[in-house]
C-alpha cells in the first residue's frame, strides 16, 4: 500500500452536483461564469438541491421556505450570550450549529423528507446564526430575520446592522454566495460526507463540515488575506513585504490551488466586484494593494489567486467585519454542503480508507518496573 499525501489525484466518489474538468467550474453543468453573471444564490440552491434550475413558481416556493424558517430557536441565543467574549467566530458557528441539532425534532430521523427539511432549515438558520453572533459579541440584540425578505443576501446584511441594506450591496453579496456555493470535493464537504457515511445525521455533517472550513488552508484563507493586507498597511509597502515573504518561503493566502493551476475561475468575477465597491466606496486602496500583490506572486512563483484573495476586499468594501468573512463563506457553502450529504444518503456507502503503516513492528509488551 502506498499512501498518496493529502489524497491528491485521488477520485474518492461519484457525485453530479458539481464539476471541475480543465479548469472550468459547473454547477450541475452550469458553468460558473454563466451563473455567476445570471443566477440568484436562490435559483443556485434550488439548483444544487433538485439537480434543474427552478421555474419562477418554484423558486418562490423555496423563497417562502427558506423565509418561515430562519429564525433560530430562543434557547439558542441564550446560549450564544453565553459563549466567552472573544471567541472565534467559526468556533461560534461549529457550537451554535451543533445546539441546534439539540431543539429540532427531526434532528435524527433519517427519512428523505425529514433530511431535505433540514437542508432547509440549515440554509435558512445558518444566516441567522451568523447574525445574531455578531450583534450579541457587540452588545446588542439579534434582529429577527423578516418573514417576507426577497434574499438570503437582503436579509443577512439586513440582520447584521438592523438597516435596509442598499441594492448594491445585496447584489454584490448575492454574487459572492453565488460563488463560493459548491467545489467539488473540497476539503469541508469530503469532511461533511466521511462523517454522514457512518448515517450520522446532517447536523453532524455540517458541524464537521464547520470545522473543515474554519482553517487558514481551506475558508479560513479569506481572514488571512484580510489580515495580510491590513499587516501591510499600504500600496508603498507591498514590494518589500511579499519579497521578504517569498524570500522566506512563507505561504502568501489566498494564492494556489490544489486543482487549479492556471487559475481559479471564481477569482476574476470576485476581482471586478471588489474593483467597483472600491470605486463606490472611494477607497480603492485594498483593491490596488491586491492587484500589486498577484502581479508580484504570479510574476515571480507563478502561482494565480484562488476564490479566497478578492473576497477579502470584497467584504471589507461591505463593511464587514473580518472574522466574519469565513462565516459567510459557509452561509454560501451550506447549501453545497446539504445538496452532498444529501446525494451521499441518496447511495450511501461508509468511507473509510486506509493508511499506509510506518510505526514500529513486533514490539513486546514490557511490565512497567522493567521500562527505562
Ligand atoms: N504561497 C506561497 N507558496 C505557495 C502557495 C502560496 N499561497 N501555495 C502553494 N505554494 C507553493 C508551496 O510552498 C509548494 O512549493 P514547494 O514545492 O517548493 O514546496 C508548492 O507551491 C505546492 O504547494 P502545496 O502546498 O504542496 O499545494 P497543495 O495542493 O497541498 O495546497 C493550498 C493547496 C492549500 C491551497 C496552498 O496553495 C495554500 O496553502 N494556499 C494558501 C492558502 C489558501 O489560499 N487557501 C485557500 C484555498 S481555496 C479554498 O479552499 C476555498
Amino acid at each position: 500500500m502506498t499512501a498518496t499525501q493529502g489524497l491528491e489525484g485521488i477520485v474518492a466518489t461519484t457525485s453530479s452536483i458539481s464539476s471541475i474538468i480543465d479548469g472550468v467550474l459547473t454547477y450541475r453543468g452550469y458553468d460558473i461564469d454563466d451563473l455567476a453573471v445570471n443566477a440568484s444564490f436562490e435559483e443556485v440552491i434550488y439548483l444544487l438541491w433538485y439537480g434543474k434550475l427552478p421555474t419562477k413558481q418554484e423558486l418562490e416556493q423555496l423563497v417562502a421556505q427558506l423565509n418561515s424558517h430562519s429564525a433560530i430557536p430562543a434557547e439558542l441565543i441564550a446560549a450564544m450570550k453565553l459563549y466567552p467574549q472573544g471567541t472565534n467566530s467559526m468556533a461560534a458557528l461549529r457550537s451554535a450549529i451543533s445546539t441546534l441539532a439539540l431543539y429540532d425534532p427531526l434532528a435524527d430521523d433519517m427519512n428523505a423528507d425529514a433530511n431535505l427539511l433540514k437542508a432547509i432549515k440549515l440554509q435558512a438558520q445558518l444566516p441567522t446564526v451568523v447574525a445574531a453572533f455578531d450583534r450579541i459579541r457587540n452588545g446588542l440584540e439579534p434582529i429577527a430575520p423578516k418573514a417576507d425578505a426577497t434574499s438570503i443576501a437582503q436579509n443577512f446584511l439586513y440582520m447584521l446592522s438592523g438597516q435596509e441594506p442598499d441594492q448594491v450591496a445585496v447584489q454584490a453579496m448575492d454574487q459572492a454566495l453565488v460563488l463560493h456555493a459548491d467545489h467539488e470535493l473540497n476539503a469541508s464537504t469530503f469532511a461533511g460526507r466521511v462523517t454522514v457515511a457512518t448515517l450520522s445525521d446532517i447536523y453532524s455533517g455540517v458541524t464537521s463540515a464547520i470545522g473543515a472550513l474554519k482553517g487558514p488552508l481551506h475558508g479560513g484563507a479569506n481572514e488571512a488575506v484580510m489580515a495580510m493586507l491590513e499587516d501591510i498597511g499600504s500600496l508603498d509597502n507591498v514590494d518589500s513585504y511579499i519579497a521578504d515573504a517569498l524570500a522566506n518561503k512563507k505561504k502568501i493566502m489566498g494564492f494556489g490551488h490544489r486543482v487549479y493551476k492556471n487559475g481559479d475561475p471564481r477569482a476574476k468575477h470576485l476581482q471586478k466586484m471588489s474593483a467597483e465597491l472600491g470605486k463606490l466606496t472611494g477607497n480603492m486602496e485594498w483593491y490596488d494593494m491586491s492587484v500589486k500583490i498577484e502581479d508580484l506572486v504570479t510574476g515571480q512563483k507563478g502561482l494565480k489567486p484562488n476564490v479566497d484573495f478578492y473576497s477579502a476586499s470584497v467584504y471589507t468594501s461591505l463593511g464587514i467585519t473580518r472574522d466574519l468573512f469565513t462565516p459567510i463563506f459557509a452561509i454560501s457553502r451550506v447549501s453545497g454542503w446539504t445538496a452532498h450529504i444529501l446525494e451521499q444518503f441518496a447511495n450511501n456507502r461508509l468511507i473509510r480508507p486506509r493508511a499506509d503503516y510506518t510505526g514500529p513492528v513486533n514490539m513486546k509488551y514490557a511490565p512497567i518496573e522493567t521500562r527505562a
